[in-house]
């Protein structure tokens, strides 16, 4: 396995998709793990990320004792940096920073660069487009080093020890805008430090199966589903590891999609023998959000509504040793930047996550080493249907964000009635899997209409479609105005008590995805 230390890095956690994709098992640690810690990672190579600040200014040292453990080690960026820094080298201020795509040439023979090129100029020196991001540079190489590639304003645009195989490269490998760059974490992880690629999704269910039947024995196992990917994921695989010793609980709080507790049953109940109590909670969700407007007391509500109702279930099952959550790897990654950067919270999210420490369970994590694109290709291995695993993500309180102020059944209905048209129509035009979350939102106002020789006299729903990779940003997609035509259409004809239909066209920020 390899260790990738974080040094506050934005594209950290693709260096460890790029490993991963190698079939290498890999891990982010914030860059001041001791070197003890390391020693017993034991890993096969080290990776130092990139990050925002200047050697000689900043705090963020790793412990240089890690040169000393006879691992390969590849710094990128600022890890390049701060390793020809500790080494022997210098580094200075660049007066311009250096941002977007450059050529490097390559000089000499080096392990890494050996064949990888995007083409030769006439002297034949190897030449690879590459991302660059950065504002210091190596000036001075540490004594032991030597020079592999230069561009013109960067002329240590990577350096190598090759004895010991300790690597640099200014520029960003891990970025899809590096052509080559992933041939050159491949020659790193697998050449250069010999790692084995046995990181493959059918080893790792054996493995996942394995550890579970040995982490919980013949103790039984409690699960909250919530239809969502993780925790269904979750539950296919320890339903493979101990089989009916696992009882998932589905609450049905009134805020779910058409259909979804039948969904959610079928699968899991009827098509994988999955033990899955249903709860049918509505009236007790609506009864409390009665007269309630405010977004942040809904979510509050929800969120306690829902760990009551699990507690009560949780309770019925008095053998019961372990709870299991879908925790994910980014749910857990602590990584450097998120020491510095004050989390900023603009709505609380309840998830299924924040069950209280009352009830007393061991906790079962098994996907908290999975990226979300691992948790889904071990969705479809366990025979979840690809509809659910690739499904677009969708928030813990439900549509109790999605009716605008107070919630109610009847508008819960017309919602997802209007909703259910519009993700239809998305999929039949091939729009779905572009675009990141789209939902209709209920609006409760009324509008002026005509429909046949009457004047109607109903509600509003919004239609919202996003792009976006992380969530933290993303623009409202394009959707074609035909598709947009006919979604209208339907919603006016089929749902019985909406008579408009708007599409929102904000991105965020300024506005955020959800309308609550
Ligand atoms: P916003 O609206 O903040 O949404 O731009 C970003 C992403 O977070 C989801 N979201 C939530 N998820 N509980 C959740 O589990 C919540 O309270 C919540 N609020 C927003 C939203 O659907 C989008 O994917």
């Amino acid at each position: 396995k390899i260790l990738i230390l974080d040094f506050g890095s934005q594209v950290a956690q693709l260096i460890a998709r790029r490993v991963r994709e190698a079939h290498v098992y890999c891990e982010l640690h914030s860059f001041d793990v001791s070197v003890d810690f390391i020693r017993e990672f034991n890993p096969k190579a080290i990776i130092l990320s990139g990050g925002p600040n200047s050697v000689y200014e900043s705090d963020y040292q790793a412990d240089p004792a890690l040169f000393e453990l006879g691992v390969p080690v590849l710094g990128i960026c600022y890890g390049m940096q701060w390793m020809a820094q500790v080494l022997g080298g210098k580094v200075e201020g660049g007066h311009v920073r250096e941002f977007g795509f450059a050529e490097i040439r390559a000089r000499g023979h080096s392990a890494l660069f050996r064949d990888i090129q995007d083409r030769t100029n006439e002297q034949g020196h190897g030449l690879l487009e590459v991302w660059m991001s950065h504002g210091d540079k190596v000036t001075e190489l540490p004594p032991t080093f030597k020079l592999i590639a230069e561009t013109p304003s960067c002329p240590i645009a990577a350096m190598a020890d090759e004895d010991k195989n300790f690597y640099g490269v200014q520029f960003h490998p891990e970025v899809t805008h590096t052509i080559k760059g992933r041939d050159l974490i491949n020659r790193f992880v697998l050449e250069i430090a010999k790692a084995q690629p046995s990181w493959t999704m059918p080893n790792y269910v054996d493995q996942a199966v394995q550890k579970i039947r040995e982490q919980v024995g013949d103790e039984e196992v409690i699960l909250g589903l919530s239809g969502g990917v993780d925790s269904s994921v979750a539950a296919a695989l320890i339903h493979r590891a101990i089989g009916d010793k696992l009882t998932c609980v589905f609450v049905d709080n009134g805020l779910l999609r058409l259909n979804e507790g039948e969904q959610v049953m079928n699968i899991f109940n009827k098509h994988l023998g999955v033990k899955v109590i249903h709860v049918n909670a509505t009236e007790q969700f609506m009864g409390h959000l009665a007269g309630v407007a405010d977004p942040e007391a809904k979510r509050k509500i929800i969120g306690r509504e829902f760990v009551e109702v699990f507690q009560a279930e949780a309770g019925k099952l008095p053998n019961a040793r372990w709870l299991a959550q879908g925790t994910i790897y980014p749910d857990v990654i602590e990584s450097a930047g998120a020491k510095t950067k004050k989390a900023h919270t603009i709505k609380s999210h309840h998830n299924v996550g924040g069950l209280p420490e009352t009830l007393n369970l061991k906790l079962l994590e098994p996907l908290r080493e999975l990226f979300k694109d691992e948790v889904r290709e071990l969705g479809v291995a366990l025979g979840l249907p690809h509809e659910m695993v690739y499904r677009h993500p969708f928030p813990g309180p439900g549509l109790g964000v999605r009716v605008l102020g107070e919630v109610k059944q009847e508008f819960c209905d017309l919602l997802r009635r209007a909703d259910a048209i519009f993700i239809d129509e998305l999929r039949a035009a091939d729009w779905y899997d572009k675009t990141s979350q789209a939902f209709a939102v209920f609006l409760p106002v009324k509008s002026v209409g005509v429909m046949g020789d009457g004047r109607t006299y109903e509600y509003v729903v919004a239609l919202r479609a996003v792009q976006t990779s992380d969530f933290m940003t993303a623009k409202w997609a394009e959707l074609p105005y035909e598709l947009l035509g006919k979604v209208s259409n339907r919603i006016i004809n089929e749902v019985r008590g909406i008579n408009r239909v708007v599409y929102d066209v904000s991105g965020k920020p300024p506005a955020t995805i959800e309308w609550e």
